[in-house]
């Protein structure tokens, strides 16, 4: 017994760095002017209201848009999909729910040794994703992992209802993780769900629940309470921020980048407000491109590191919010690198359809389903 405690204590503590990252934003851009063109609604109340003044619509399917980010953080990191031992797929819309999501990167990127899980907490998948991939490695399970965040929202939009047209847009962006004994990568984190308010945000034709109604799979109407999500939404990412810093007796003036989730420049702003960070150690690409959901963080990460925001040893804080109602914030500290040791030649195939006439398409598709199930 004395044996084992004494190995224990001199066990080194191991921690998940952050080695690779990459993202993977479909070309096709769809502007408030594009959304004004079929919806009751205006370029100025889609600013003003959320931030946002495009969003990306993709031509390809999730796995396609997951794969290529996959590829780009393998490459950033300096390594082979053969090297990676798990994979953790963080989304809520799924290309397929079974075989899962994770299994389909697991083979296009040829990690034929890793275990692979999908992860759905809505807009904190990727985060949740990085807890457990981060805490897998802190245990010796794994010493490496690929955690996805990524989303086609656009094929589940109810293209209808500018309540929720104009908030969300496509995208995907990886994190390679690798076991280290430097103490970076996440140093810790609070994860939480107010479930007693999930109602707020359900959208409904996306589950088995519809099947049997004869509702068409992805024909959706959504339950959104819009200013309830918001007071949440600001509530709980501010808490758990505080919390997560609490636990290493850090303080927010401690944070040299917050890299919260993107779904609302004023919630952003309100986040900023409650932990008193002002808003130049904020990152912020709402504006590009719209509530992608679970690759909101990873997507503005890739883009901190791009843009020169992420030093060497910078302390991050990433706060996020989601339907459930999923709250959580992360505390990570980087390591010594901020440049990609390589880069990937894996892309999408090119599309000259413009986002307005995909969407359009998939307006068209559903119409016809819909006709074809009454
Ligand atoms: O990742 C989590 C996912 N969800 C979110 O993050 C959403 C959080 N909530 C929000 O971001 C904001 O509540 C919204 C952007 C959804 C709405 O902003 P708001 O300032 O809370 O607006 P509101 O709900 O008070 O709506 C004001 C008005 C309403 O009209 P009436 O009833 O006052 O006549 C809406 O019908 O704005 C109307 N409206 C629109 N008008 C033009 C709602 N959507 C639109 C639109 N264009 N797209």
């Amino acid at each position: 017994m004395l044996t084992r405690l004494l190995r224990q204590s001199e066990a080194r503590v191991r921690y998940a760095a952050i080695t690779g990252w990459g993202k993977c934003l479909p070309p096709a851009a769809l502007t408030n002017h594009d959304l004004a063109s079929f919806l009751d609604t205006s370029d100025e109340w889609i600013v003003s209201r959320t931030g946002i003044r495009e969003r990306r619509i993709s031509h390809v399917s999730l796995g396609d848009m997951a794969w290529v980010a996959a590829e780009r953080a393998l490459a950033a990191a300096g390594i082979t999909g053969a090297q990676i031992e798990l994979v953790v797929f963080g989304t809520c819309s799924h290309d397929d729910q079974v075989p899962n999501m994770a299994s389909g990167v697991q083979a296009r990127i040829g990690a034929e040794r890793a275990a692979a899980m999908d992860v759905n907490t809505a807009c904190t998948s990727f985060l949740h994703g990085l807890s457990t991939a981060t805490a897998l490695i802190r245990t010796g399970a794994v010493n490496s992992a690929l955690v996805i965040g990524a989303e086609l929202i656009s094929p589940f939009m109810d293209w209808t209802d500018r309540n929720v047209a104009v908030l969300f847009g496509d995208g995907a962006a990886a994190v390679v993780l690798q076991a280290t004994e430097r103490e970076e990568g996440v140093l810790a984190e609070k994860l939480g769900c107010y479930g007693e308010a999930r109602e707020i945000l359900r959208v409904h034709g996306m589950g088995g629940a519809y099947a049997n109604r004869g509702r068409v799979y992805g024909d959706t109407s959504w339950q959104f309470e819009g200013q309830e999500i918001f007071k949440r939404a600001v509530h709980g990412m501010s808490d758990a921020s505080r919390c997560a810093l609490e636990k290493l007796g850090l303080t927010s003036e401690q944070v040299d980048l917050v890299i919260p989730h993107q779904a609302n420049l004023r919630i952003i702003e309100s986040v900023a407000k409650h932990l008193r960070v002002p808003m130049e150690r904020v990152f912020v690409n709402v504006h590009r491109y719209g509530n992608m959901s679970s690759a909101t963080v990873p997507v503005a990460l890739c883009e901190a590191i791009e843009e020169g925001r992420v030093r060497p040893g910078s302390l991050l804080l990433m706060p996020g919010f989601g339907g459930g109602l999923s709250y959580c914030a992360h505390v990570v500290r980087w390591g010594e690198r901020v440049a990609p040791l390589g880069e990937s030649k894996a892309d999408l195939p090119p599309s000259d359809r413009s986002a307005l006439q995909i969407v359009r398409d998939v307006m068209a598709v559903k119409g016809r389903a819909a006709a074809a199930a009454s």
